[in-house]
């Protein structure tokens, strides 16, 4: 009997990646960006980034800033990972989290350069408004994630929402309301996009975090 092993065939080379874009991030820790970007660029989130349209036309115009997409849905997440690749991006990451533990929980503080939010549910019913992400600790939790004169901007198709969203970043004295820059409002998110084929109106709201 022989005991030379049987010839093996040629072990398949994986593809390289720039770096794993669907981030493995340990959830009691807080990110450190320099590390999950391997630079120390300014960086942007996306809160409920969805198929990620939005996320891969801005991480392409503005290719010296980082970008973060967090998703809940995993199949949402991979879209956005899947047009990062072909645009061969590497200044964006996903994370699959919910988007007010991330929030509370995972960034670390004075990091963030803008924190975009796009159509987020809307629990249009009045017993469910608790559940809406954007509110008084919303506004506290952000001003606390972003840089001096860092930004949020916000989207959606629901007016009873946007005229809730308003009144928590005045009453906030750490933010002040800004105009959405043009540039900005023209990069549609895809719901965004369904909602004007319908001849659905979006609404815009900016702030910045005060410098003190
Ligand atoms: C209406 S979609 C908007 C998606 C995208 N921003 C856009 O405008 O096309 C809302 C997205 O937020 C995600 N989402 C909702 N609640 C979330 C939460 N608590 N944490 C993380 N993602 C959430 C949903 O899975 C969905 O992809």
């Amino acid at each position: 009997m022989s005991l030379t092993p049987p010839e093996s065939p040629a072990s398949p080379v994986p593809t390289p990646r720039p770096a794993d874009r669907i981030l493995a991030a340990d959830v009691m820790q807080r990110l450190n960006f320099p590390e999950t970007f391997g630079n120390s660029r300014p960086v942007e989130v996306e809160l409920g980034a969805g198929d990620g349209s939005f996320l891969a036309a801005r991480a392409a115009a503005v290719p010296d800033r980082n970008f973060l997409g967090v998703e809940r849905l995993l199949g949402r997440l991979r879209k956005l990972d899947r047009k990062a690749q072909r645009a061969g991006l590497d200044n964006v990451r996903c994370l699959r989290i919910e988007a007010a533990y991330f929030l509370e929980w995972m960034l670390t503080p004075g990091t963030v350069s803008a924190l975009h939010v796009y159509f987020p549910d809307p629990w249009p019913k009045r017993r469910h408004w608790k559940r809406r992400l954007i509110n008084e600790r919303f506004a506290e939790l952000a001003h606390l994630a972003l840089v001096p004169g860092g930004e949020v901007f916000l989207r959606t198709d629901h007016t009873g929402y946007f005229e809730a969203m308003e009144p928590v970043f005045a009453q906030n004295p750490g933010f002040e309301r800004i105009g959405t820059p043009p540039d900005l409002a023209g990069v549609l998110t895809d719901f965004e996009r369904d909602f004007h084929a319908q001849g659905i109106p979006t609404h815009h709201a900016a702030y910045r975090r005060k410098a003190s």
